[in-house]
């Protein structure tokens, strides 16, 4: 059996594979299932640029296949057949044509690409600030006067504006679901704006590789009804009064004060160098990345680097009791906004 046709064996399988791989993904970490108004604009020009592609291919493809056969070598005939050089009107015709395709493809994508990058403000418009980390992600909301981290909450149906920075090196901001990528730079603020039209939870990703832990540095977008968000928003403001009810967790608070308050803020109080903690117990990510129960938090605190190398926070594995690190678990947890 010759290679080729053992290879051609493989077929099915790799037919298979390919059709099992593309059950693989996120519903809501496809920029193919757009879910507002600016992943839908773009995914219109992926989609006016790819009809282009298959056009063109095809047109090429039957011209091909005519040209093969029609002028293929019959039997009886001999020697080089009568050489052809030069046709104005055929040179024409393949110059303009893709010059009309360029245009076609030009003009809406400038059209979309200026629309995209409009800034707006005023009353329907909802400003957030983001500051990529080494691997988390920091969203402020300015004219609110609240911070979140790793989970973005947003109003559904109304233009978020972004002002998009780093802390450290360049990261790309990315829900695939509501709009495409821009990247963050260090001392550089960039801008966009994305719109979720129903409520969800859009994944999102880091898109830019950026240290060790760059494909764990996910965040999730959770649009809810305006209405919704004001209840956010009030409850994360009165987070101020909240207070640990048990023994474990109110002894977990003190731990806080003593270890994390210099990095990590809770209602407005404390440091930005981690991620703000005010409704950590509403996450179901601790890290970003590992299921939301008591010991995984206990595991990221004794040693964050094994779970996401290259991170900032130390580890407190051999600073901390365990249980302290319990404790301070079981008060992470109460931490709640909405739950
Ligand atoms: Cu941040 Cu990749």
């Amino acid at each position: 059996m010759s290679g080729w046709k053992k290879a051609s064996r493989l077929l099915p399988l790799f037919g298979a594979v390919i059709l099992a791989l593309t059950g693989c993904g996120d519903p809501y970490l496809s920029a193919l299932d757009p879910k507002g108004p600016v992943a839908e604009a773009q995914l219109s020009l992926v989609m006016l640029s790819f009809y282009i592609m298959v056009g063109v291919f095809v047109v090429v493809m039957v011209i091909f296949t005519y040209v093969l056969i029609k002028f293929r070598k019959r039997p009886g005939q001999n020697g080089v057949p009568k050489q052809v050089e030069g046709n104005h009107k055929l040179e024409i015709i393949w110059t303009v044509i893709p010059i009309l395709l360029l245009l076609i493809l030009a003009v809406p994508t400038v059209i979309t690409t200026f629309h995209l990058s409009e800034k707006k403000t005023g009353d329907d418009v909802l400003k957030v600030k983001v500051t990529a980390h080494q691997f988390w992600w920091e969203f402020e909301y300015p004219d609110l006067g609240l911070a979140t981290g790793q989970d973005l909450y947003i109003p559904t149906g109304k233009r978020i504006e972004f002002e998009l920075t780093s802390a450290d090196v360049i990261h790309s901001f990315w829900v695939p679901a509501l709009a495409g990528k821009t990247d963050t730079n260090p001392g550089q603020t960039n801008h966009m704006w994305m719109q979720a039209d129903q409520p969800g939870v859009y994944k999102g990703k880091c898109a830019e590789l950026c240290g060790p832990s760059h494909a764990l540095m996910d965040f999730k977008v959770v649009a809810v009804t305006p209405f919704d968000f004001k209840s956010w928003a009030d409850k994360m403001k009165a987070a101020v009064n909240r207070q640990p009810t048990t023994a474990t967790a109110q002894q977990g608070a003190q731990v806080f004060q003593q270890n994390c308050i210099g990095c990590h803020a809770i209602a407005g109080k404390g440091g930005k160098l981690g991620p703000n903690l005010t409704a950590f117990g509403d996450r179901d990510k601790v890290a970003g990345i590992l299921e939301f129960k008591k010991e995984n938090i206990q595991r990221w605190i004794k040693s964050p680097q094994e779970v996401k190398p290259g991170n900032k926070m130390p580890s407190f594995g051999g600073k901390l009791s365990d249980q302290d690190i319990s404790n301070l678990a079981d008060y992470l947890q109460t931490l709640k906004v909405i739950k």
